[in-house]
């Protein structure tokens, strides 16, 4: 059994991760840390957690957490996550950070994109960016997963394969995003209020979502030119999921069966990700860790669907699989495909 440690258990990501580790038949849930100095249960603060995990939440140290855990999942807001993650490391813990914070392998983008300076800026360089499909044999061997974006989860598994294929070209690529309210966590925001969100349907951080340097980052692995997408999100009165459209331009004629064919063939041994033959909706996979992709050539353009959970497989889903690379399980283990 491995012991492992959630740390921002109270939040949306730590809920989910919660539900699948206590499934996990080689994960021990041994912390639940929070900022909270009283001894909480768990089941307070998520009742749905009610006879499944009698742990309460605690305000531990590092330290503390590195004497109780071996592998740790830091659920914190960017920056707090990575200045908790900078003193958990030297402790000989294994980090699956599913902030932002160790996406980006340049602390300047970080700098331009998060308007702070990187906490822990050296360790960019020994992160692994956590998207199995795409870097599985880096994750196997790591000490840092850097947990992906949800957004750049649903564009890099729709666009990456058409790039290593030379199918599409590097630009232009317009990534045109939804996601449901729980992408932007626990906290209250005036615009996620209830009478702000409900029957409405809005774009935001046009240009300047961080989540946009790390989908050009992912796609310009796959591409022998560097990638600069256009990527706009929206809010979407649904409380999770996420639908992103990617319009791209072909290289060469291309039919929507060749897209398809091409998109199976990259994902053929892949247990969570699947190729549809209609086009997929955010319920098709809501609760689970699965991406349906669905390509289409439309008026000489290439357009490809792609939806997930952001819960799951843009985040704790991901995190776990994440986990199973990590310590040999297969991938599946708690993560019913
Ligand atoms: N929501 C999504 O769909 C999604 C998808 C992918 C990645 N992520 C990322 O995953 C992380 C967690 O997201 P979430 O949606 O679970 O957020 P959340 O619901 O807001 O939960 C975060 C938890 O972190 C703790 N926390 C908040 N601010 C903190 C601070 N300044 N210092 C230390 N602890 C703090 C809080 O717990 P206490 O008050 O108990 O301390 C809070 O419950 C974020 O970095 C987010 O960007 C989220």
């Amino acid at each position: 059994m491995i012991r492992t440690a959630i740390i921002g258990a109270s939040g949306y990501t730590g809920l989910e991760l919660l539900k699948l580790l206590a499934r996990h038949p080689h994960a021990q849930i041994s912390a639940l840390v929070s900022r909270q100095t009283e001894r909480t249960p768990i089941s307070t603060v998520h009742p749905s957690l009610t006879g499944v995990i009698d742990l309460p939440l605690e305000n531990l140290t590092p330290v503390q957490i590195a004497e109780r855990a071996e592998c740790v999942f830091s659920c914190l807001p960017h920056a707090a996550s990575a200045e908790m993650c900078a003193q958990l490391l030297p402790l000989g813990v294994k980090v699956i950070d599913l902030s932002a914070d160790y996406r980006l392998r340049d602390a300047d983008v970080y700098q331009q994109w998060y308007a702070h300076k990187h906490p822990d800026p050296t360790r960019l360089k020994t992160a692994v960016y956590g998207l199995p499909e795409l870097y599985r044999e880096q994750i196997r061997g790591a000490t840092l997963v850097a947990n992906p974006g949800c957004y750049p989860t649903s564009a890099a598994l729709a666009l990456a394969p058409l790039l290593k294929a030379g199918m599409i070209a590097p630009e232009p690529i317009v990534i045109d995003s939804k996601s449901g309210v729980s992408g932007a966590g626990r906290d209250p925001k005036p615009h996620l209020h209830y009478p702000e969100a409900n029957e409405n349907f809005s774009a935001y951080g046009v240009g300047s979502h961080r989540h946009m340097p790390e989908i050009d980052q992912t796609l310009s692995d796959f591409s022998p030119q560097p990638v600069a997408v256009v990527f706009t999100p929206h809010l979407v009165p649904m409380t999770r999921g996420i639908l992103s459209t990617c319009y791209a331009e072909p290289t060469r004629d291309v039919s929507t069966d060749e897209l398809n064919a091409t998109l199976r063939k990259f994902y053929e041994h892949e247990p969570f990700v699947h190729v549809t033959d209609q086009l997929p909706t955010v319920r098709d996979v809501a609760y689970t860790n699965r991406c349906h992709l669905a390509a289409r050539r439309v008026r000489g353009h290439v357009l490809v669907v792609s939806v997930i959970d952001n819960l799951i497989k843009g985040a704790a889903g991901a995190a776990v699989q994440n986990f199973n690379l990590l310590y040999g399980w297969p991938e599946t283990t708690a993560l019913s495909p």
